[in-house]
């Protein structure tokens, strides 16, 4: 049975990936559970598993075994379509590279996954203006993601995660890329917004743990397995 107080409710998840002949078992049954509303962290070293682990969260990438629920829906039981239409509906994905689309103005790049919704183009519009207004580029509607700084770009990615209205947000390293006062003024973005919608829900990977401080659940993946810190 699903529990309405989690957002996410992971047990014995696993993960093997094969190269050749040789079989790479990078996650060995995790077990992750995250209240709503909640900040929660995820560290790990590099090759530790995080982003296969946030991947699987995000139905992005499917499990080699275990159980997975997202807002109380079996991810398991999705099919590739409906897994892409849970994505957009409920899940905003933040990753260290913005992963802004070139070709395409701030302003078209947030409203492209509320379009993909099927919403009404004027209401997106609007919704997409509110936003990039709310991350501070009101200015920059017309810019492309190439005439924007790192910081800006970050912002701009977090305006388009959040124009779905998802449940919850999926952060890979966002501070990744950026100095550490741009990186700054990223993590009081999530933190203000969070002060917005408080059932929102963020998981979010960091190598660093003075950002982890500022989370209300801390885990460490190591040796394919999560640890409560
Ligand atoms: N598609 C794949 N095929 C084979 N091996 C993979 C694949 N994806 C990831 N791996 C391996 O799984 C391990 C975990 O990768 P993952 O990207 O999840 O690590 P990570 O903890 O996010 O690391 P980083 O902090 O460097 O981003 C790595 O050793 C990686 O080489
Ligand atoms: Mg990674």
């Amino acid at each position: 049975m699903s529990n309405p107080e989690l957002i996410i409710e992971a047990a014995g998840v696993t993960r093997t990936y094969r190269v050749g002949t040789a079989e790479l078992n990078v996650l060995r049954g995790v077990d992750y559970q995250v209240q709503r509303g909640r900040w929660a962290c995820l560290l790990g070293a590099s090759g530790s598993g995080k982003t296969t682990l946030l991947n699987i969260l995000g139905a992005l990438e499917k499990p080699t075994a275990g159980t997975i629920r997202v807002g109380g829906v079996d991810l398991s039981a999705l099919s590739r379509r409906s897994a892409a239409h849970f994505r957009n509906r409920s899940l905003g994905f933040v990753f260290q590279a913005y992963h802004l689309l070139p070709e395409l103005s701030m302003l078209e790049n947030v409203m492209l996954p509320g379009l993909l919704a099927g919403n009404s183009r004027s209401a997106v519009r609007g919704k997409a203006e509110e936003l990039l207004a709310r991350v501070g580029l009101s200015g920059r509607l017309k810019h492309r993601p190439s005439e924007l700084s790192g910081g800006e770009q970050q912002r701009a990615s977090i305006a388009r995660a959040l124009i779905n209205d998802p449940e919850l947000l999926l952060a890979d390293e966002p501070t990744g890329n950026l100095d550490s006062a741009t990186g700054n003024g990223i993590l009081e973005l999530f933190r203000e917004l969070r002060a917005d919608h408080p059932q929102r829900s963020i998981v979010m990977i960091t190598h660093n743990r003075d950002i982890a401080a500022l989370a209300d659940q801390v885990d460490e993946l190591a040796d394919g397995v999560l640890r409560r810190l």
